[in-house]
């Protein structure tokens, strides 16, 4: 069996993907690793390898490679969008300067490696509704540019020193086991949170911004198909567009409030994260997914939402 090592593993993906990797390659073969132990993430820290992991250290990478002879890489650890406006140097440190010193490692191990792109590669001059998966991008959030650059990087790594390097570029992500920390996306989850607990949500978005999103557990299928996909089949093989539910503010709340019927939403725009969301498509294109590797996303807005309703208010409740 070979090893695979999960960086960023305790953030919002991370967290989810790690134990559903153990129990596919078993507990031994998953090494998680994070800059920092977070409270709350015993489960992935005390079950199984764990190793601090600050992606901008070069030599601590390789050492983390060599000790466990890694044979493949999820690359997770990453600032996102709003973060990334409020400094981005930070960002491009840890996005850019990170992603360089992985390739560089995994070129010399001969890791294979797996790097979540956005649907922030994109910018203003983008068709906006079913944005192709070979289009103009130029996006304007520092979090796109080290996208985009991260794609064109990762595509250059492999055909200049042959690695294999495979993507998707991820739109929102709803999930209900660890939040998104600094995305603009997160209205999505918190949107849940504050249904369950208070049963009102003010929303930063404005109600008809329309962003795809998706659900973890197809995420996590999702990543895991590609990985393993023939690679004959892949034309593009790195940043597929991929998506599932297609969703405003004013939609997610509708469906909300078909089961809290006291619902209400409200909205106080914050304008970087508005300007954000209105840079990026309404909706993407994500058929070279689906004909190229088999992408077939389970959950749409429906079903996504009965059952975070179900298991973020079952944990919730436990946690009271
Ligand atoms: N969820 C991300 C963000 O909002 C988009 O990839 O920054």
């Amino acid at each position: 069996m070979e090893n695979v090592l999960v960086t960023g593993a305790l953030g919002q993906i991370g967290s989810e993907l790690v134990p559903y990797l153990r129990k596919k390659h078993g507990i031994n073969n998953v090494i998680a690793s994070a800059r920092r132990a977070k409270e709350g993430c015993e489960y992935l820290i005390e079950t199984g390898p764990f190793e601090l992991l600050d992606i901008t250290n070069r030599e601590k990478i390789a050492a983390v490679i060599k000790k466990y002879r890694v044979k493949s890489v999820y690359h997770l650890a990453s600032l996102l969008s709003a973060t990334g406006e409020e400094n981005p140097q930070a960002l491009w440190e840890v996005n850019m300067n990170g992603l360089i010193n992985l390739l560089e490692v995994a070129r010399e191990h001969k890791c294979s490696i797996f790097f979540p792109s956005s649907i922030a590669v994109f910018g203003p001059d983008s068709p906006k509704d079913k944005t192709p998966q070979d289009t103009i991008t130029r996006p304007t959030s520092i979090y796109g540019i080290s996208k985009i650059s991260g794609e064109l990087l990762c595509d250059y790594y492999h055909n200049r020193y042959g690695l294999d390097i495979r993507g998707l570029r991820y739109p929102g992500v709803i999930s209900s086991a660890a939040l998104p920390g600094g995305g603009t996306t997160d209205y999505a989850v918190h949107i849940f949170y504050d249904a369950i607990k208070h049963g009102k949500y003010t929303c930063f978005l404005e109600e008809n911004s329309s962003i795809d999103m998706i659900y973890m557990p197809d995420v996590l299928e999702g990543a895991v198909k590609l990985m393993e996909a023939d690679p004959e089949k892949l034309k593009h093989r790195n940043a597929f567009n991929v998506s599932a539910i297609t969703v405003t503010p004013r939609e997610l709340s509708a469906e909300i409030k078909k089961h809290i019927p006291d619902f209400s939403i409200a909205y106080d725009i914050d304008p970087v994260r508005q300007a954000i969301a209105d840079s990026w498509p309404n909706s993407l294109d994500d058929s070279a997914a689906r004909a190229e590797w088999g992408w077939d996303p389970q959950y749409n807005l429906k079903m996504m939402t009965e059952d975070m309703l179900k298991v973020l208010g079952a944990r919730l409740k436990k946690a009271d």
